[in-house]
């Protein structure tokens, strides 16, 4: 594709990747521009594998069962990333924690995909625990990774109203369509660069700089 270097991505998958195959087919519509240089799973069985090899990139399992500690798995997950020249990693699913030595490789350059609207219900199961809470409003957030678990600068969010007929799996159904909608969305103003972070806060370019 040819995609210049500062536009490549690396996608980190555990499972189904849904998150994954929206990436791609922003790309293909020309939603966002980006190249996939690399998709690492640390699950063999994750069926993100086989849409990324049905598009055409490349994929690596790299299962942490197989380093003794987690410093060694993240060692060779950053050789790998930085091998294929990828400017900014993408979570898509990606149910391992992360370390510093991931983090202080990739600084303000790893984005993750969350189903709530952060800060609310950080974690796992996250529109489950929405739905028990009650609340009438869900969503969907992307933010950048840092040692917080989920508490990274909010880069892009989604609400979903929760409607009295919902179970856990209609919401959540629903808070995946937008995110799919916004994690290539997230991807690409920080791609195109020009951003800064104030605080906590995740400030975009001006759009005549973008
Ligand atoms: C998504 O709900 C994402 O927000 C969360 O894990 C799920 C991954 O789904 N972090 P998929 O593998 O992208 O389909």
């Amino acid at each position: 594709m040819g995609t210049d270097t500062a536009r490549r991505i690396a996608v980190l998958i555990s499972g189904r990747g849904s998150n994954l195959q929206a990436l791609i087919d922003a790309i293909a519509d020309r939603r966002l521009r980006a190249e996939i240089a690399l998709v690492i799973s640390n699950r063999a069985d994750a069926a993100g594998l086989e849409r990324a090899r049905a598009a055409g990139i490349e994929t690596l399992t790299i299962s942490h069962r197989d380093y003794p500690a987690r410093e060694a798995f993240e060692e060779v997950l950053v050789r790998e990333i930085r091998r294929r020249r990828a400017a900014l990693v993408c979570l898509a699913g990606f149910m391992r924690l992360l370390g510093r030595t991931f983090l202080d490789a990739f600084p303000n350059a790893i984005l993750n995909v969350h189903p709530s609207l952060l800060p609310a219900f950080p974690g796992v199961d996250a529109q489950r625990q929405a739905w028990e809470h009650g609340t009438k409003v869900a969503g969907a957030t992307v933010h950048l990774v840092t040692g917080d678990l989920d508490g990274g600068p909010i880069v892009c969010q989604a609400a979903v109203p929760v409607a009295d007929a919902d179970t856990p799996e209609t919401l959540a159904a629903r808070i995946l369509e937008q995110e799919h909608r916004i994690y290539p969305e997230a991807v690409d103003i920080v791609l195109d660069g020009g951003w800064t972070i104030q605080g906590r806060r995740f400030r975009p370019a001006a759009p005549a700089a973008r």
